[in-house]
């Protein structure tokens, strides 16, 4: 399904997955597994429309038509959780560069707090894919977009496994521009701004470190 902005994406394995991922009972290692697979069908549809360049090759047997993939790519995950996500972007683009937001959510306030920038160079002529598993208040999206901006890129995809509405449309109304990929959008937040139903802390859940 597609609104203007946001590709909530819909598929037997992403519905299987987010129970695993949901469900309290699910070890570590599983909890690895499923994120990995969803992540490679979210990464499916975030490049599905990747612009495309003409080559010439040749094949064993004839000269023949082919494509190249015509934009660089830099991925930029939140950390922590959004590291959960770049293996599977990488399997599909193992030459893109990849750049690390470091950035936690105060327990208290819920605010976005940076801690660690290493960008690469380049952004203004690259498709930047910034990715962390949740997107709640919005505030660490919000802060990663208006960072990658300020250093000059203007082509970025968001991708998130659960999105609350009110991130999603904070993200929406605040940057226009910049696309959503996203396996589910949930019915709200609870007062410690935390995902309902949700999965809880998914970098604790994907490091073992509840
Ligand atoms: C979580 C999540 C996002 C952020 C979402 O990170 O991975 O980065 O919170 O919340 P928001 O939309 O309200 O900003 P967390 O602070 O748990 O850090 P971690 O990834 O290091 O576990």
């Amino acid at each position: 399904m597609e609104n203007n902005q946001a590709t909530i994406v819909h598929h037997p394995v992403v519905a299987r997955d987010l129970t695993i991922l949901r469900n309290k009972e699910t070890n570590t290692a599983d909890f690895r597994l499923a994120m990995g697979r969803i992540a490679t069908i979210l990464a499916y549809y975030a490049l599905k429309d990747l612009p495309l360049k003409k080559v010439e090759i040749s094949t064993p047997v004839t000269a023949a038509q082919g494509y190249e993939i015509n934009t660089e790519i830099i991925i930029v995950p939140i950390l922590r959780a959004g590291l959960s996500l770049v293996n599977a972007l990488l399997n599909f683009i193992p030459d893109a560069r990849v750049g690390h937001l470091g950035m936690y959510r105060d327990e208290t306030t819920h605010e976005p707090v940076d801690y660690y920038s290493n960008i690469p160079s380049g952004l203004e002529n690259a498709m930047v894919l910034l990715v962390d598993p949740m997107l709640a208040t919005g505030g660490s999206a919000d802060d990663a977009i208006a960072f990658l901006k300020k250093k000059g890129a203007n082509n970025i995809r968001f991708i998130c496994l659960i999105s609350a509405p009110v991130g999603l449309q904070r993200i929406s109304t605040k940057y226009p521009d910049v696309s959503v990929i996203t396996a589910a959008v949930d019915e709200k937040l609870n007062n410690d701004a935390f995902i309902v139903p949700g999965l809880g802390d998914a970098g604790d859940r994907y490091f073992g470190t509840t």
